[in-house]
């Protein structure tokens, strides 16, 4: 898979029916085009920079060179190039996204309009081929009056609003799929759809919802699980992704809405006014096609053989203060933690503040083991994990292959750009 990607400035109307604005876009479009890779593919872009600043491509939950992987320690320069070769792994099917990292400024950058998902595609997929697919990337933004973005160049750190948003990252009141708003899915009756959701907001936590129906959760960052889980409402904090099959219950001609509900992951200082409103993401319409016929879905998806523990060679507390990790913010010549290639660690992420903080480390799946003591009832591979305030997770992750440095922090952009990151060299 070759591929093209410019990132450039560029004027359109991010708030559907808006005036054109000014934004970043990568070839031209908010999200960016969706890249579709096969496992086993060999993965080139073609990357140009012509933004008036320093950019990456960051791929985020993609196992790859540390090289490759578009870190802050990779800038590229405002009219520089720079092509982003690597391998998609065997077993890493699933729903990942692209975006910005360069030192301080991935959330203006992904906010003002760098960011696309990428789809990697199993050749033995077990869930049924025919299922339609659909893609939804959620985001949230703000504007002004006169529908232009609303973003300052720097965060504010200097009026209370603007110190509310250091503390919560920055939430918008426009909820975007794919760049839109509230848009119509229509499902036939009977009708299993399969959904990738990435979450590419940059603080917002999503509690989703489709009242009088649930859905089968099947897959998470990594990929698919060994079954499907029913469910009702699903919480999908920042940069994580998930796999729903979504059934047409209704009738002929009705509509359902994917919703989120109110999710409290703030302090209660900070914590916005209309929190807890239920927020509409889009429109679910039943078709006037005749029903179809039940599908029948695999009750096995695949296996995925647990990383032992035994095997673990040490366990690293990680403690997430607030914009801290360990008790420090970011510096680009620290190593925060080394590690051996080839050695399995436990790492144990203890949130000691009031607030959630997602926490995401670059490169490497890993398995969840428990919450607080309990263990997680399935395994799944992940790359970000929602660590509730005063909440404690634990995971298990194998450093196998590729040597070199990289990133884990917290995935709520302001916080990460503050320097809520450290760095892990693994050789
Ligand atoms: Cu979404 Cu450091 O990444
Ligand atoms: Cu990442
Ligand atoms: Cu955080």
């Amino acid at each position: 898979m070759e591929v093209s990607l410019t990132a450039a400035p560029t004027r359109l109307a991010l708030m559907p029916g808006g005036p054109a604005t000014d934004v970043y876009a990568y070839n031209g479009s908010v999200p960016g085009p969706t890249l579709v890779v096969r496992e086993g593919d060999r993965v080139i872009i073609h990357f140009h920079n012509a933004l008036a600043e320093p950019t990456t491509i960051h791929w985020h939950g993609v196992h790859l060179p540390a090289d490759a992987d578009g870190s802050p320690l990779y800038p590229i320069a405002p009219g520089a190039s720079h092509d982003y070769v690597f391998t998609i792994g065997a077993g890493t099917a699933g729903t990942y996204w692209y975006h910005p990292h360069p030192d301080g400024r991935a959330g203006y950058q992904i906010t003002k309009g760098l960011y696309g998902a990428i789809i990697v595609r199993d050749p033995h997929d077990p869930l049924p081929t025919t299922l339609p697919e659909k893609l939804l990337v959620l985001s949230d933004n703000r504007f002004h009056a006169d529908g232009s973005l609303d973003l300052p160049d720097l965060p504010d750190a200097d009026s209370p609003a603007g110190r509310v948003d250091m503390e919560n990252g920055r939430e918008g009141d426009v909820l975007l799929v794919n760049g839109q708003v509230m848009p119509t899915l229509t499902i036939r009756s009977g009708e299993v759809q399969r959904w990738r959701i990435v979450n590419a907001s940059a603080a917002r936590v999503y509690r989703l919802t489709i009242p009088g129906q649930t859905f089968l959760h099947v897959g998470d960052d990594g990929g698919l699980f060994e079954r499907p889980v029913e469910l009702s409402e699903i919480v999908l904090a920042n940069s994580e992704r998930v796999e729903l099959l979504v059934r047409g219950t209704g009738a002929a001609g009705t509509q359902a809405t994917l919703q989120t509900l109110a999710y409290d992951r703030y302090i209660p200082q900070t914590r916005p006014a209309d929190w807890n409103r239920t927020r509409d993401v889009l429109t679910l319409r039943t078709a006037t096609t005749p029903p179809l016929p039940l599908v029948v879905l695999p009750e096995r998806l695949r296996v995925i053989p647990p990383l032992d523990t035994a095997r673990a060679v040490a366990t690293r507390v990680i403690s997430l203060g607030q914009g801290l990790i360990n008790g420090k913010t970011m510096d680009m010549t620290r190593v925060d933690v080394s590690a051996r290639l080839g050695t399995t660690e436990i790492w144990e992420i203890e949130n000691l503040v009031g607030m959630d903080h997602p926490f995401h480390l670059h490169g490497f799946h890993f398995q969840v083991l428990d919450r607080n003591g309990v263990p997680v009832p399935y395994r799944s591979w992940k790359d970000t994990i929602n660590v509730p305030r005063h909440e404690t997770v634990r995971f298990i992750v194998a450093f196998d292959d590729y040597p070199g440095k990289w990133m884990f922090h917290c995935h709520i952009l302001t916080h990460e750009d503050e320097g809520m990151m450290g760095i892990l060299e693994l050789k």
